[in-house]
């Protein structure tokens, strides 16, 4: 057959093989321990819940305008002015399915054929396949604990190019769950500007941060295009709704994109997203993510009587990046060994690294102590055999 050749770029998620199979021993009746997906074990908050139903019952099942609800674009205005104490105009934020939804109008604005777009390697693979479907190259730049595993300024301005136009973060990152802090930001804005390159700054796990405040680019440079969503923070995943922060000049492209890529996000989700910002619900959001911070505590003194912790624990997010190299070199077999063994299922590196995720996992704190610390033991069975 004779597909478009740019999706033969695009490689599967193998991550969702592997909750195939651990679907299938769950089915068979095996106790999984799952650390293997991205989301939290955490409902929906009860107030968007009971706004969404209050949303279907009232109606509102209609397209909303391209861009999104007014209210909610509004809403979200405040949000960052009352978090990070910037003021940004409302419409500047267009709503979108998901954080997904964001990326696929920024990749589709800023790069296409030709381009070059530089990443930190490992980094989440569905950024680099966007930028890929736009037909740009992905320069993955390597990065570690000398740069607290963050693509910084130094790196972007050694492997910038004539052809790059386009420095992508996510921080806190998945998969290493760490942040650049806000001098480490301003000096990558300041690279990439020098360069007249654009930023795009993936801000979905804004919010799930255990040792520094969040914070977001929005209050460094007005110049950036900032990704966030209600998925993570918010507890939404399966709601499909994110948005895209755009500089004022971008926002006419991108809502002509919206309008005629997907017409408009989720109408019940926008109403339900509306009750997302209210006191109430940022008590038990932020009691969430006290409750996500002692799980990282825990999994890592587990992981230091393994002696195998991390030399720098992630600061946010919910997950761990894992150097296995002391037992294994192809980390997709140690997936695959650890969930046939002892039914505890992670994420093989592959996914996420171009270089060292044969030597690398991901571990997700996204189950409860009591789980995370029977699957600690169960590792700690299943590495004696090693
Ligand atoms: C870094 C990052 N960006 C974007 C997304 C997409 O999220 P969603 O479309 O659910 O908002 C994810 C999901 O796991 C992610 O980890």
């Amino acid at each position: 057959m004779l597909w478009n050749p740019r999706v033969a770029r695009v490689a599967p998620f193998r991550v969702m093989s592997l909750l195939e199979v651990a679907q299938a021993r769950e089915a068979a009746g095996h106790d999984v321990i799952h650390l293997e997906v991205g989301e939290p074990d955490f409902a929906t908050p009860d107030p968007v819940v009971a706004a969404g139903q209050a949303a279907l019952a009232a109606g509102h099942t209609r397209y909303t305008p391209a861009a999104g609800l007014p209210a909610l674009r509004e809403a979200i205005a405040g949000h960052y002015a009352e978090h990070f104490g910037v003021t940004v105009d409302p419409t500047r934020i267009l709503i979108t399915p998901g954080a997904s939804g964001a990326l696929l109008l920024a990749s589709q604005l800023l790069v296409g054929a030709g381009d070059r777009v530089l990443m930190a390697d490992p980094n989440y693979p569905c950024n680099r396949h966007f930028m890929a479907l736009a037909g740009a190259e992905v320069d993955a730049v390597p990065v570690d604990d000398t740069s607290a595993w963050q693509l910084d300024a130094e790196r972007v301005a050694n492997h910038w190019a004539d052809a790059t136009r386009l420095a992508m973060l996510a921080t806190p990152s998945n998969p290493t769950g760490h942040m650049l802090d806000a001098g480490q930001l301003n000096a990558v804005a300041e690279t990439v500007a020098a360069r007249g390159g654009h930023l795009l700054v993936d801000e979905i796990y804004q919010g799930l941060c255990y040792d520094l405040d969040p914070l977001s680019v929005a209050s460094i440079s007005p110049d950036a295009f900032v990704v966030n969503s209600f998925s993570k923070y918010f507890g939404m995943t399966g709601w499909r709704l994110g948005w895209l922060l755009a500089p004022e000049a971008a926002v006419e492209p991108l809502t002509r994109l919206a309008q005629n890529v997907f017409l408009a996000a989720s109408t019940p989700a926008q109403h339900a997203a509306l009750a997302a910002f209210t006191p109430e619900c940022r008590d038990i959001l932020e009691q969430r993510r006290s409750e996500l911070g002692r799980r990282r505590d825990a999994l890592l003194a587990g992981l230091a009587t393994l002696q195998l912790a991390p030399s720098l624990p992630p600061q946010g997010a919910f997950y761990l990046w894992l150097d296995i190299s002391r037992y294994s070199r192809d980390s997709e077999a140690f997936c695959r060994a650890l969930l046939e063994e002892e039914n505890v299922a992670i994420t093989p590196g592959t996914d996420f690294a171009v270089t060292g995720g044969e030597h690398h996992v991901r571990i997700a704190f996204t189950t409860g102590i009591a789980r995370l610390e029977e699957a600690v033991a169960r590792l700690e069975r299943f590495l004696a055999r090693r």
